[in-house]
């Protein structure tokens, strides 16, 4: 794993969309792997402000998304697909028939778990994937188990992730019990990752993810046998280690 140490939020959000720049310009039809919540939301401002000066081009970039609620219809605005496309998507200009995200609609789970990981497999793979750090160490919707999930899940969320996510939500009654997800297999196979983190309260976890054992029980903890691992973390975040 490399680590770069950011002063605050804007300066990780700025390295974390410079290096995603990078893999674009290198790779103009790169297969990125994104994320939704609080902390990518920087890094897709950042991108947005390069589209906007002609640094960057999405014409010919793919996208897979890590994760989807599971009965939210696409136009709901709690919907990673509504998120995606009102803070990244609709400024930019990627052809919206290159964008993935699981089907949250789709009653037979196991069927759309199959088709999602096949729809990454005919991508050719996921070339940067884009992570955000749960507070108990989940990454995509991963929670801490007794194994790592290979593939495309349909998955129970924990009280805590519902409790962490109700801000978004009226009351925690109306957050989804369940979602898709990436599995951990799926993230692994990506063939570069950055995981970006902000804030003190997430830097117990952080440190558990950098230094502690390899464990399911804190599920990001695997990226330490990522060969192409990079965090980008504020220092409010990294002053666990
Ligand atoms: C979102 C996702 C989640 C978040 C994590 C951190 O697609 O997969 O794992 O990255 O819950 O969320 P924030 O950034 O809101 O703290």
């Amino acid at each position: 794993m490399r680590i770069y140490r950011a002063k605050d939020y804007d300066e990780m959000s700025r390295k974390a969309a410079n290096i995603i720049a990078a893999q674009m310009t290198l790779k103009p039809d790169s297969v990125l792997g994104l994320a939704t919540g609080s902390t990518p939301i920087g890094t897709y401002r950042e991108l947005i402000a390069k589209y906007s000066q002609g640094d960057i081009d999405f014409s010919r970039i793919k996208t897979a998304n890590l994760d989807e609620y599971r009965g939210l219809p696409r136009e709901n605005d709690q919907s990673y697909y509504y998120f995606m496309y009102e803070n990244l998507f609709r400024h930019v200009n990627i052809d919206m028939a290159n964008t993935n995200i699981p089907n949250g609609m789709e009653p037979d789970s196991d069927a759309e778990c199959a088709r999602y990981e096949k729809v990454i497999e005919s991508l050719g793979g996921v070339d940067l994937q884009l992570l955000g750090l749960g507070h108990n160490g989940h990454i995509g919707f991963n929670e801490p188990a007794d194994h790592f999930a290979r593939m495309t899940n349909c998955v129970n969320l924990q009280a805590s992730t519902i409790e962490a996510n109700k801000r978004f939500f009226e009351s925690a009654d109306q957050v989804p019990k369940q979602a898709y997800t990436m599995g951990i297999g799926t993230i692994m196979r990506a063939k570069s990752v950055l995981l970006i983190v902000s804030g003190a309260d997430k830097a117990e976890t952080l440190a558990k993810v950098i230094a502690g054992p390899v464990t399911p029980q804190v599920p990001a903890s695997i990226l330490q046998f990522h060969p192409n691992a990079v965090v980008v973390a504020d220092e409010a975040a990294l002053s666990g280690l």
